[in-house]
């Protein structure tokens, strides 16, 4: 648990978080939105204490971390950023092991884990355990720095824009993967990015952050829905907001049970959006929907529209 008492932060002059209170429980995903500059990198580094604060009081786990030894707190939160920080005198595999390390894990255990977070984070290209930094891409890079966050397998993994340098396709594919690491291992992760569709896609709770403090916190389709004025209205996208809440619906919430269509499936676990996408794709306005193996209904595309919660 990550709870901000009153939190206040300033650069000289300049109130970067202003009386900012906010509890983020175990297990949950959660997703800071905002404009440049509105200090979400700043409060995501109140926890592990990049940045100290200068009124209030962060907690995690119960304990204000301003009374928790430095290392021990960092050892204990995984950290990754978009500009990566590995280090580049050490290969992949040396950068993803830093925390295990320092834990003492056994060779074995170390070597294991290594394995396991090339694989779950798509670095599978040969060899590149034993590479340098900088012979990797922008995006490898990324995603070493995110396997090296998880590493230590954390209960609290603080994530600032992890997967800017990514291409749409390797950053939706890693989304799918970091959200069901996160619900199979119960992690609690703030998460800070600047892409809407990315905040709506993994946030269990969203907050928009608007010059030093919380403009709403919600779960996404309350944002999409009930924004509670302009500002978060237009920062939450306007008229893209159909199409966000496509992604953040699943096939199986809307189907028509037992009903029949013709085509290739499409998944209940899937969302909406892929549905529309397979419809297009297929050139057909419903499709059969599966479900463990099963046809359990169809999806039809006016139902995909004019929904209200
Ligand atoms: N170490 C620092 N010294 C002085 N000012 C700082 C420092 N770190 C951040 N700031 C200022 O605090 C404000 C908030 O910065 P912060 O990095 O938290 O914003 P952000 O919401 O993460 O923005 P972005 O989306 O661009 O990453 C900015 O005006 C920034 O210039
Ligand atoms: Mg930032």
């Amino acid at each position: 648990m990550i709870e901000f008492e009153h939190v206040g932060k300033r650069f000289g002059e300049r109130v970067v978080i202003e009386d900012l209170s906010l509890r983020i429980d175990d297990g949950e995903f959660f997703v800071l939105v905002g404009p440049s500059g509105s200090g979400k990198s700043t409060l995501l580094r109140t926890v592990n204490r990049l940045a100290h604060v200068d009124s209030g009081i962060v907690r995690v786990d119960g304990r204000d971390v301003s009374s928790v030894e430095r290392e021990a707190l960092r050892r204990g939160i995984g950290y990754a950023i978009q500009s990566v920080g590995l280090f580049p005198h050490r290969t992949v595999a040396e950068n993803i092991a830093t925390v295990p390390r320092l834990l003492a894990w056994s060779d074995a255990d170390v070597r294991a884990r290594v394995a396991e977070l090339i694989d779950l984070l798509r670095l599978d290209e040969p060899g590149i355990a034993d590479r340098y930094p900088h012979t990797l891409s922008g995006g490898q890079q990324q995603r070493v720095g995110v396997a090296r966050a998880l590493a230590a397998r954390p209960r609290i993994v603080l994530m600032d824009e992890p997967f800017g340098a990514l291409d749409p396709v390797t950053r939706e594919s890693l989304q799918t993967r970091l959200k069901a690491i996160q619900r199979d291992t119960g992690t609690t992760i703030l998460f800070v990015t600047h892409d809407m569709d990315e905040a709506f896609r993994l946030g269990d709770r969203v907050a928009v952050m608007l010059d030093g403090g919380l403009a709403q916190v919600g779960r996404p389709l309350d944002l999409l829905h009930r924004p509670v004025d302009d500002r978060v209205r237009d920062f939450v996208g306007g008229t893209h907001a159909r199409l966000r809440e496509l992604a953040v619906r699943t096939v199986g919430g809307s189907m028509r049970v037992g009903d029949r269509a013709d085509g290739e499936p499409v998944d209940a676990a899937d969302s909406l959006q892929d549905a529309l996408a397979s419809m297009l794709a297929q050139r057909r306005d419903r499709l059969p929907v599966r479900e463990r193996g099963a046809i359990v209904g169809a999806i039809v595309l006016g139902d995909l529209v004019a929904r209200e919660p």
